[in-house]
């Protein structure tokens, strides 16, 4: 019996290291060759990377390839199974002779971050049959994703997309179709598609990821039937796809695993169906523009998990109902036609940290302690309703808030704002503010407002401006004198501002000093305008686009 194991241990350790031997030094030759080809480019303009790079310091042939930084072996056979270069400023070309396709036990590649200078994807890359996961995004890889991509029947995991608009990967419809029937073991699934979503992506029976989002050429139909991801699908992103259809009620009735649902700009229109509401998963919910009308299902802001949900740019309608999943963080139903009072309820929302319920219509008083609960308050909207906003317990806004859009709320004076000292954008257009705008306002502003608006109210005079980070100030429609004379320090510091911006502009790529005065145009301000010439714009309102990249972190 003991004779019998040791001989069987002799035979093993003898097995071991005549495969594993060899195939090192091969693969290390391939791994260096692959390296080879490619050029590190440390200056690479390297798009945001979510995770360190692995160190390539440690690809000294003086060790075995096995330990080297991004690359895994396996433990019995000694083939190398997981290769990651991402994130690595590598720039060339994956030509079809490259040495990388010798590797060919790869379960595992990833060569994300990158810059492929716009080459093809290798038809090679079909010859990985052993690979789990392929991960090519974010790399500058251009062209026909070959069809051969179709062959890696083992996959889990194929992210191919990009977040550069321009970005140029193409799978034609019928390589999806068949890549959709020999990828069964799909689990996550991101790419860029042209045409039309063929609908059995949505029956891939382990598919637990699914992000078709910013295709702005594609088309798609949710199925009419049960779809056999339901169970398993954890996210679902399909935002920008154009469906043209109203949201289907089997939506909420089959998705039960659902975390994140994303179906923003989907031109999506009639009612929300009250069957969201059974997504007692869900933690984030994010329809905005489309044209969803009707109310807000009751149920929708019960969701026990629920932290962002995102409704703006709809046509909703009807009062708010009282919400209850106080596990909320941020709240956007901004530019809707929704009415009535505030419900009580959003002051139990400890943690939200935004709420944007601007450009709807509802109406009432609201005292600046309906906004005392939330210590962590960072963005709050309430411009262009019928609101009017009170501070009877003189109160002030929490400390956190960066971002506050209170225009046409009725302001009268600007005391609640003394403990906001973090504001980057302030806007109190269209209010009731007078005189002057006090010095301490001035001294929490000064380093870090970048957006003032105070237009359309009625200020007296305009003696300092916060310099710092100021890039927009909109002061027209006052009662601002603009006589030379009168305000030579203040007409001093806005040049001041103004060439600064300017000169910023030069190394940030933004220029944004943007000023008006209320009545004429002063020369002085007309010569300024002069030295700018097509230096200054108006910045894109960039709520929207910081919120996706917020989000976007958040889910990678
Ligand atoms: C890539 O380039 C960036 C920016 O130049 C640099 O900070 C980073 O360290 C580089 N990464 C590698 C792996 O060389
Ligand atoms: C990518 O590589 C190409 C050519 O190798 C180079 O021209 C381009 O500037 C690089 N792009 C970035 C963002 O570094
Ligand atoms: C490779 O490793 C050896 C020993 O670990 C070290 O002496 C040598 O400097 C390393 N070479 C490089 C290029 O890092
Ligand atoms: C690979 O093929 C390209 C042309 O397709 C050629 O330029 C290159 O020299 C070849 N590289 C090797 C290592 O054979
Ligand atoms: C992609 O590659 C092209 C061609 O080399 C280059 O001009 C471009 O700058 C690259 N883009 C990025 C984002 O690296
Ligand atoms: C499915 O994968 C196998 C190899 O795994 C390949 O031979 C076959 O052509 C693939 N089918 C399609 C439709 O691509
Ligand atoms: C869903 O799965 C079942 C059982 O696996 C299968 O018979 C059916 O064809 C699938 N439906 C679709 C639309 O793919
Ligand atoms: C969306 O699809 C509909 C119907 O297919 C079409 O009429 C509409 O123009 C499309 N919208 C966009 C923005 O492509
Ligand atoms: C889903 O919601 C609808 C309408 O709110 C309800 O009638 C139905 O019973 C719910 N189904 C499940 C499975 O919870
Ligand atoms: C929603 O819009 C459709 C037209 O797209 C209209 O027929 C329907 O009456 C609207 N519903 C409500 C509640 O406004
Ligand atoms: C608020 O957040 C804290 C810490 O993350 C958590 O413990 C608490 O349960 C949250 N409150 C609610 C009402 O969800
Ligand atoms: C706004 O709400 C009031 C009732 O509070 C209503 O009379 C009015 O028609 C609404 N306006 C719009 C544009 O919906």
């Amino acid at each position: 019996m003991g004779y019998a194991v040791m001989l069987l241990i002799v035979f093993l350790c003898h097995e071991v290291s005549s495969i594993s031997i060899l195939p090192h030094k091969h693969q290390t030759i391939s791994l260096l060759k692959f390296k080879n080809t490619l050029t590190i480019d440390p200056s690479a303009d390297t798009y945001y990377c979510p995770k360190p790079y692995p160190k390539r310091s440690s690809w000294n042939t003086s060790r075995d390839c096995c330990s080297w930084d991004g690359v895994v072996c396996d433990d019995i056979t000694g083939h190398v199974i997981e290769l990651d270069l991402s994130c690595s400023n590598l720039t060339g070309t994956i030509d079809s002779n490259s040495s990388l396709f010798q590797l060919s036990h790869l379960q595992r590649l990833d060569l994300s971050f990158n810059n492929f200078s716009n080459s093809h994807i290798s038809p090679e890359f079909g010859k990985f049959s052993s690979l789990k996961h392929l991960h090519l995004s974010n790399s500058n890889f251009s062209g026909q994703i070959p069809s051969e991509i179709s062959h890696l029947s083992k996959l889990h995991s194929l992210r191919l997309s990009s977040m550069f608009y321009f970005y140029d990967l193409r799978l034609t419809t019928h390589d999806f179709k068949s890549l959709l029937q020999n990828l069964t073991q799909l689990r996550e699934l991101d790419l860029r598609l042209y045409g039309i979503i063929p609908e059995s992506i949505f029956h891939l029976p382990n598919l637990e990821t699914l992000d078709l989002s910013d295709n702005d050429h594609l088309n798609g139909y949710f199925p009419k039937t049960k779809w056999n991801s339901s169970a398993s699908l954890i996210e679902l992103d399909l935002s920008r796809v154009n469906f043209s259809c109203n949201l289907p009620e089997s939506l909420g009735y089959h998705l039960t695993s659902l975390r994140s649902l994303d179906l923003e700009y989907c031109n999506l229109r009639g009612p929300i169906p009250e069957s969201l509401s059974n997504l007692t998963r869900i933690e984030y919910l994010y329809l905005s523009g489309n044209s969803l009308n009707g109310t807000i299902p009751p149920g929708m802001l019960s969701l026990p998990s629920l932290k962002s949900i995102s409704l703006s740019f709809n046509h909703l309608s009807g009062p708010l109902e009282d919400f209850k999943s106080n596990s909320l963080i941020s709240i956007d139903l901004e530019s809707n036609q929704l009415q009535g009072h505030l419900p009580n309820s959003i002051q139990n929302l400890v943690n939200l940290t935004s709420l944007d319920l601007s450009f709807n219509n509802f109406s009432g008083f609201v005292d600046v302690s309906f906004f005392s609960n939330f210590k962590q308050l960072s963005s709050l909207g309430l411009s262009y309703n019928n609101i009017s906003l009170t501070n009877d317990n003189k109160v002030t806004l929490p400390e956190s808030l960066h971002w506050l859009e209170l225009a046409a709320c009725e302001v009268k004076e600007l005391e609640f704002l003394r403990s906001a000292k973090k504001l980057q954008q302030l806007d109190l257009s269209n209010n009731k503010i007078e005189g002057r705008i006090p010095d301490w306002a001035w001294s929490n502003w000064m380093s870090s407002l970048q957006d003032l608006n105070m237009s359309h109210n009625m200020l007296s005079s305009v003696d300092s401006i916060p310099l710092q980070s100021l890039l927009t100030i909109d002061l027209r429609s006052n009662l601002l004198q603009d006589d030379e004379e009168s305000n030579s320090e203040f007409q001093s510091n806005f040049r001041k501002a103004a060439l600064m911006g300017y000169g910023s502009g030069l190394c940030i790529g933004i220029s944004i000093v943007y000023f008006m005065m209320s009545t004429g145009k002063p020369i002085w301000f007309a010569r300024i305008i002069v030295e700018l010439e097509h230096k200054i714009m108006m910045r894109r309102r960039k709520k929207q686009r910081r919120q996706r990249n917020c989000r976007r972190r958040n889910n990678h």
